[in-house]
């Protein structure tokens, strides 16, 4: 398992306010995005997105085939972070995880083919 770390905080002065962790597992050939978070203040400037196709060009380097991600925006952000994935190629899944005693929980996924050579291509109209 390798860790991957982005960041971006020149303008802000605050390390580490601005930036995009994940993982790349060589065995299963799958990178986890674990977080992606722009501060406030530099959101709407294409910062996420020069993150995120950082983090999908270092997958593509490492022979992964795909990216997956738990999707759990902060609060108030969920509209804004489903378009900025949808925008970028990804798609909202869903999973669902054992929970209690024999119960289950469901929650929403990131996900990212990069065997899909239509994945990644910027829509047209
Ligand atoms: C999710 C997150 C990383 C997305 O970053 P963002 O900067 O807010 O998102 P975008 O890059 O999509 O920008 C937002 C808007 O600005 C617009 N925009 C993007 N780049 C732009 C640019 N260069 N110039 C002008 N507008 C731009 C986008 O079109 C978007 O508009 P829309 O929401 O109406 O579609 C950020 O909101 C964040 O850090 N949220 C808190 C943490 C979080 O929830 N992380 C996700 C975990 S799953």
């Amino acid at each position: 398992m390798e860790w991957f770390y982005g960041k971006f905080d020149e303008q802000s002065g605050r390390p580490g306010s601005t930036f995009i962790e994940g993982s790349f597992d060589e065995q299963s050939r799958t990178a986890t995005l674990k977080t992606i978070r722009v501060e406030s203040a530099l959101r709407g400037s294409g910062l996420a997105d020069s993150l995120l196709e950082m983090f999908v060009t270092a997958a593509r380097m490492r022979g992964m085939q795909r990216i997956r991600g738990v999707f759990s925006p902060d609060e108030g952000c969920e509209d804004r972070a489903r378009r900025f994935y949808e925008r970028n190629g990804f798609r909202i899944g869903s999973d669902e995880r054992p929970f209690g005693l024999g119960g289950t929980y469901t929650f929403e996924t990131v996900e990212y083919d990069l065997t899909d050579p239509q994945q990644g291509q910027t829509p047209t109209s």
